[in-house]
């Protein structure tokens, strides 16, 4: 069976930075406690009127540079996103029209931080029978449209920002994909929220809440729950993968709190130079944080021919997910 393989990688976020300092400004926090507790020093913000595809298609067309094919190529295109431009249609088709994609097919995957994982999950799936496809997966959000700039224990922590890949079981170049696990518990949902726009509290509704559009999150219990589920998946991503956890020479955690970062790399005992970090420039992008992450490391050198390296994600629903990728 030919292997999946990653064969070209992009990413874009907003121009608009946020510094801890400009934050102080407009709400009763300062930089020593976002630093301390996060590891967050700035993200980027979508200025009014920015929204998912405007990210999304220049990460999608890196991504096919690099892989060396065009949009035209395209059989198939899954967006993990919990914010496309529009409810209908979907991110995926926003993006597939922009790109010209016009042979694929387009969806979303809503796994809030986990979606780009998951769509590398359908992805390999679906290329174990039709190895020739060319996919694009997309992972990203505008969160910060979801952010209550009111509420300090969550607004310190999301920014925004897209990244994309391509696979492909075609071809012998390329990064091969040997596992991708994906766990989800949606009893504990209430955890990590967003309670309006779904039929549950339309917006149509006399009693409508705006306040319902934002993000909320129990952050001490989702803390030790994305601890607990990203260790146990990247264990079962390692096992299905065939290797030991001592073979793991990279891992590119979800960007949500480096104390969560230091965490997983003590123990998969992998000492932090090899684990890849950025959230101090990005905050939380949600289903941005794998792909963007993964370009960087990409393309600034961090990843090296024969590293094996782990993925691992944890995000509301609640979500998660690990990949072991082969880098050539
Ligand atoms: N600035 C200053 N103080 C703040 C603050 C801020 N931005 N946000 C909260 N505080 C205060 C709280 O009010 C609280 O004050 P108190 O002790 O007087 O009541 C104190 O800081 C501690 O708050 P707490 O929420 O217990 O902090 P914490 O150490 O748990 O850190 C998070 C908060 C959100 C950084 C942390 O819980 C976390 O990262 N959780 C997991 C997030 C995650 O993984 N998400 C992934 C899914 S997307």
């Amino acid at each position: 069976m030919s292997p999946t393989r990653i064969t070209g990688t992009g990413s874009a976020a907003p121009r608009n930075v946020v510094t801890n300092q400009d934050l102080e400004k407009i709400m009763d926090t300062n930089d020593e406690w976002i630093t301390q507790r996060t590891g967050i020093k700035s993200r980027h913000i979508a200025l009014p009127g920015e929204k998912f595809s405007d990210f999304a298609v220049p990460a999608a067309r890196q991504a096919m540079a690099l892989a060396g094919i065009d949009a035209a190529d395209l059989d198939m295109i899954i967006c993990g996103t919990l914010t496309p431009d529009t409810r209908m249609p979907s991110g995926g088709c926003c993006v597939q029209a922009l790109l010209d994609a016009d042979r694929a097919f387009a969806f979303d995957v809503c796994a809030a931080c986990s979606g780009f994982v998951y769509g590398l999950s359908i992805a390999d799936r679906e290329l174990r029978f039709r190895p020739d496809q060319q996919i694009l997966v997309v992972g990203g959000d505008v969160v910060s449209h979801h952010v209550d700039w009111r509420d300090r224990a969550t607004a310190v922590l999301f920014g925004d920002g897209v990244g994309a890949a391509v696979l492909t079981g075609a071809g012998e170049t390329g990064h091969r994909l040997l596992s991708v696990e994906l766990g989800s518990n949606g009893k504990l949902g209430e955890l990590l929220n967003i309670r309006g726009i779904g039929s549950a509290a339309p917006v149509t509704a006399k009693d409508y809440d705006p306040d319902d559009n934002y993000i909320r999150m129990q952050g001490r219990e989702i803390f030790k729950h994305a601890i607990k589920n990203m260790v146990e998946i990247s264990y079962r991503a390692m096992k299905n993968a065939g290797i030991e956890p001592e073979q793991i020479t990279k891992i590119i955690p979800h960007q949500a709190n480096l104390r969560i970062i230091e965490m997983l790399a003590k123990q998969f005992r992998v000492p932090m130079e090899r684990v890849f970090v950025n959230i101090q420039s990005y905050g939380n992008t949600s289903a941005g944080t794998i792909p963007i992450a993964l370009d960087e490391a990409a393309r600034g050198g961090f990843l090296e021919p024969g590293d094996m390296v782990l993925l691992t994600v944890f995000g509301g629903g609640l979500t998660w997910g690990a990949a072991v990728i082969e880098w050539e």
